[in-house]
C-alpha cells in the first residue's frame, strides 16, 4: 500500500509556496527529464489512452490522492444514507477519513475523523447512528457539530473550544453530499450547484429513502473505472441487460452510427418525442451541460430517453417501483444521467435513483459503491423487489468490474502502449484532459510544453473539444 501523507501535509502548492518560482523552475526541469512523473505528465499524446505509469506506478497514485482526491470535491453520499440527526457515514480517502453527519438541526456537516486529544480515529464503521460522537481511547465527547463535551479531567486553563473537530468542506447538492479534503475547496460548486440542482431537485432525494446498497471492489486503477464509465461503446457487447433500455448509440455522432445500431435510433428518436413532452408537463429540464474538462469540478449533466417502457432500468424498462418520485405524474421520464469527476455518476428515474461512488484503494483497485434510493413510503415487497429492481445495474457492475480488470491487465503488460480514442469515446478524452490538468496545477506545470514543443494536456482538451460536441444521438455514458 503506498504511503499516502496526511491533508494538511498535501495543500502546499509548488505554484503557491514562498519560493514560487524557484519550485517552478524545478518542476519545469523535472518535465524536461524522461522517467519522471512531471515528464509523463506533460508528455502525454493527445488523444490517445495514458502511459502505463498513471494505471500502474504506486508513487503516480500517491500524486493521484494528492491531486484530485483530496483537492477537488467529491461525492460522499446522498441524504437519504444520513435521514436522522446523529445518522452518519464515514468515508475513508488514502490515509484520510471523513464523518459525514446529520447534526441535530437537521444540518450536514462533516468532520476530519481524527479525535482532538492524540488522534484516535474515532468512528469505525462505514455508517450508524450516534447520539454524540465518543472517541474509543479515552472517551472525548463531541457532539455531530463537532464542538467537544466532555474530556474528562484536564489542566487549568483548559478550554474545550480549541479542541473542535476539524471540518471539512461539505456542500449538499439537492440532496447529494460532496465533501473537499483541502484546506480550500474549488469555488465552482456553487456554479455547478446552481446549474444541476434544478435538473436533479424534481427527484426530491430529501423524501427518498435507502433500498439498497451493493459494495464492489474491481481490480482496477481509478482512472480505468472513470474511462470505462465514460463510453458505452464497450455495452453492445458486454451489457445485454442494460442494452434492454440503454441506447446503445451512445457517444455517436448521427452519422457515424453503424447501420445494424439505426433501428436502435430510430427507437430512440420516438422515445425522446414522448420523453419531450412529458419532462416539460413535468416542469423537468433535459438539455445536455457538457463541462468535462476546462474546470475543476467537471461535470456533464443530461435527461434522456430508454428503450423499452421507457420508464426504468429494468429488463423491459417499466417502472421497479409503484411509488413515483417527488411530484411526477408519470413514470415515463427517461433517465437524468449525472456524471462529476473524480469519482461519481448518477441516474435519476422516475421511480427511483442509482448513485455511483468510487473510492481508489490503491493503485489497481477501486471500491465502486452503488445505492438504490426509492420514495420513502414505498414499501418493500408491495412497491419494489429489491432483485427486480437491482438486477440490470448489479449484472452491468460485474460485467464492467471484468473489462476493468482486463484493462489493468493489459496495462500492466510490458507490451502495452497508449491506443487510439475513437470519436464516440471523446469523453474518455475529456475525462483525461481534466485529470491532466488537476496533475498540472497540482504540479505547477501549467503553461509547460512537453517534447512536442507545446503543452500536451492542453493540446489533448483541445483535440477533444474539437472532435467532440454533445452528440445528437447523444447520451449519457451510463456503465
Ligand atoms: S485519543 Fe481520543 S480521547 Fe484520547
Ligand atoms: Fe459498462
Amino acid at each position: 500500500m503506498t504511503t499516502i501523507p496526511r491533508p494538511t501535509e498535501t495543500l502546499a502548492r509548488p505554484g503557491t509556496a514562498a519560493g514560487a518560482g524557484s519550485a517552478r523552475a524545478t518542476a519545469s526541469a523535472a518535465a524536461a527529464q524522461p522517467g519522471t512523473w512531471e515528464h509523463a505528465v506533460v508528455n502525454r499524446r493527445p488523444g490517445y489512452s495514458l502511459e502505463a505509469p498513471f494505471y500502474t506506478d504506486p508513487e503516480f497514485y500517491r500524486k493521484d490522492l494528492e491531486a484530485v482526491f483530496l483537492r477537488t470535491w467529491i461525492f460522499a453520499a446522498s441524504v437519504a444514507e444520513v435521514p436522522e440527526p446523529g445518522d452518519f457515514v464515514t468515508l475513508d480517502v488514502g490515509r484520510a477519513s471523513v464523518i459525514i453527519i446529520r447534526d441535530d438541526d437537521e444540518e450536514i456537516r462533516a468532520h476530519h475523523n481524527v479525535c482532538r486529544h492524540r488522534g484516535a480515529r474515532l468512528l469505525m464503521e462505514v455508517s450508524g447512528s450516534v447520539g454524540n460522537i465518543v472517541c474509543g481511547y479515552h472517551q472525548w465527547t463531541y457532539s455531530p457539530e463537532g464542538d467537544l463535551l466532555h474530556a474528562g479531567v484536564q489542566a487549568p486553563g483548559f478550554d474545550r473550544k480549541e479542541f473542535s473537530l476539524r471540518p471539512v468542506h461539505v456542500r449538499v447538492v439537492a440532496g447529494l453530499i460532496f465533501v473537499c479534503l483541502g484546506a480550500e475547496a474549488p469555488g465552482d460548486i456553487d456554479e455547478v450547484a446552481k446549474r444541476i440542482g434544478p435538473y436533479i431537485a424534481p427527484h426530491a432525494l430529501e423524501r427518498t429513502t435507502v433500498a439498497f446498497q451493493e459494495d464492489i471492489v474491481e481490480v482496477a486503477n481509478w482512472k480505468l473505472v472513470m474511462e470505462n464509465n465514460r463510453e458505452c461503446y464497450h455495452c453492445e457487447a458486454g451489457h445485454p441487460e442494460l442494452t434492454c433500455t440503454f441506447f446503445p448509440t451512445y457517444g455517436y455522432r448521427v452519422e457515424e452510427i453503424p447501420a445494424r445500431l439505426m433501428p436502435a435510433h430510430d427507437r430512440y428518436l420516438a422515445a425522446e418525442q414522448l420523453l419531450s413532452v412529458n419532462a416539460d408537463r413535468n416542469g423537468l429540464l433535459t438539455e445536455a451541460i457538457e463541462e468535462l474538462s476546462g474546470r475543476p469540478t467537471g461535470f456533464r449533466i443530461q435527461r434522456e430517453a430508454l428503450d423499452g417502457a421507457g420508464e426504468s432500468y429494468t429488463k423491459d424498462g417499466a417502472a421497479a417501483s409503484k411509488k413515483l418520485l417527488g411530484e411526477f405524474d408519470t413514470p415515463v421520464l427517461g433517465r437524468l444521467s449525472l456524471h462529476v469527476q473524480p469519482n461519481t455518476w448518477f441516474h435519476f428515474l422516475g421511480d427511483h435513483v442509482v448513485t455511483f461512488a468510487l473510492v481508489p484503494l490503491d493503485v489497481d483497485r477501486t471500491l465502486v459503491r452503488t445505492t438504490w434510493l426509492v420514495h420513502e413510503d414505498a414499501v418493500e415487497g408491495e412497491d419494489y423487489d429489491i432483485p427486480h429492481m437491482t438486477e440490470v445495474w448489479h449484472q452491468t457492475n460485474a460485467q464492467d468490474a471484468v473489462l476493468c480488470e482486463r484493462a489493468q491487465l493489459g496495462v500492466s503488460s510490458p507490451a502495452y502502449v497508449p491506443g487510439p480514442y475513437a470519436p464516440h469515446e471523446y469523453q474518455v478524452d475529456e475525462f483525461i484532459a481534466w485529470y491532466l490538468e488537476r496533475l498540472r496545477d497540482y504540479g505547477g506545470l501549467e503553461g509547460v510544453a512537453g517534447a512536442g514543443g507545446a503543452g500536451a494536456a492542453g493540446a489533448a482538451a483541445a483535440g477533444a473539444v474539437a472532435g467532440s460536441g454533445v452528440g445528437d444521438s447523444g447520451a449519457e455514458a451510463a456503465s
